[in-house]
């Protein structure tokens, strides 16, 4: 086991039945931890990023069992912030010092090609990175966005089990997710992906798989999380996934992909009230507060007890910038971009 770990510090490689090993035998997880913590030091720095969450709007077409978002939620309230909120939370954003933003969505067929164009176009008057992550896209649609000066692009396969994919996301296809991916590469974003830890009749094999999954693309960022079950989606009884396996998917893909950005999810930390500065310890560079202001926040419940609900982007700024000094890592002034 201490071999497979030293192999995957040096080699960053691994075959899939030696991850398989690292994930199912827990007596090396703060070994494991520790290495991934030691490969992201080498690689990344101790620079921690922050990038600034806007959530403009939680309606979406799509049902995907597990999301709270999903549109057949009737007890959600929806909401969809217009073109000059999300510009004046952007600019907002880049005041308090962040130097990205991401605009996140359910899929919501309201936000046309030409208004994303458009608001894209006004936040980078502020200096900032612009990362979208409001799902499956025609590659013209991605086109224009790129063009308007978006740099990066989020968009998790969630599981590379086809079978289990399909099961999640009714009405949806994996080749159509994979082509999304092809099509962001193509048109040269920085492209972000991941999956969920702990669906129902996910396997330790497919996880192994996701984590190969990730390499084999290429990707420059990957966000991992375990699934949470919201009461308000089908999945409501289903078990959810454990912090430390979603910890370990984290730790083994920083020992994989050592230059990459990877995110302490709020998901980890919403099952672990110290769960992002334990993953910041365990491999990840990033953190991706909410700059969302107001009540919106509250509705974007993609799972319960998602953190930070009731606090204001500069509560969130000053939280995290002490949690992360807390730790001997800085706050990075600079906009974080892949360094291959
Ligand atoms: N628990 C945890 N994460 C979830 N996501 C969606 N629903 C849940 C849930 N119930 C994640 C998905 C999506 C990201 C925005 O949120 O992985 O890509
Ligand atoms: Fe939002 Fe701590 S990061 S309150």
């Amino acid at each position: 086991m201490l071999k497979i770990i030293e192999k995957a510090k040096i080699e960053h490689n691994l075959t899939k039945s030696e991850i398989i090993v690292l994930l199912s035998d827990n007596s090396i997880n703060d070994i494991l931890y520790k290495a991934a913590d030691s490969v992201r030091k080498e690689f990344v720095g101790d620079e921690v990023h922050l990038r600034g969450l806007i959530e403009f709007s939680n309606i979406c077409k799509c049902s995907c069992k597990y999301c709270g978002l999903r549109k057949d939620n009737s007890k959600l309230e929806r909401y969809r912030l217009s073109k000059e909120e999300i510009i004046n939370f952007a600019k907002k954003a880049s005041k308090y010092g962040y130097k990205t933003v991401v605009l996140q969505s359910g899929e919501d067929a309201y936000f046309s090609a030409e208004i994303i164009e458009n608001i894209i176009k006004e936040i980078k008057k502020f200096d900032l990175a612009v990362t979208l992550s409001m799902g499956e896209k025609s590659f013209q649609e991605y086109k224009i966005y790129k063009n308007a000066g978006a740099d990066r692009y989020l968009i998790r396969i969630e599981t590379t089990d086809k079978n289990l994919y399909e099961q999640m996301h009714p009405n949806m296809s994996f080749e159509n997710r994979l082509r999304c991916l092809d099509d962001l590469k193509k048109l040269n974003y920085e492209v972000g992906s991941g999956c969920l830890v702990g669906l129902p009749n996910q396997s330790i094999d497919s996880l192994a798989d996701d984590i190969l999954f990730f390499k084999k693309i290429d990707a420059d960022m990957i966000g991992i999380g375990p699934f949470i079950p919201n009461p308000n989606t089908p999945l409501s009884e289903a078990r959810g996934g454990s912090f430390e396996l979603a910890l370990k998917v984290m730790s083994i893909t920083r020992l994989l992909m050592p230059t990459i950005n990877i995110p302490a999810t709020t998901a980890m930390e919403t099952l672990n009230p110290n769960g992002r500065i334990i993953a910041l310890q365990s491999g990840a560079n990033v953190v991706m507060p909410n700059v969302t202001e107001g009540d919106y926040r509250r509705k974007y419940e993609i799972y319960p007890g998602k953190i930070c609900v009731g606090d204001t982007p500069n509560q969130c700024w000053n939280c995290i910038g002490a949690k992360i000094e807390s730790i001997g890592r800085t706050i990075s002034n600079n906009y974080g971009f892949h360094k291959k």
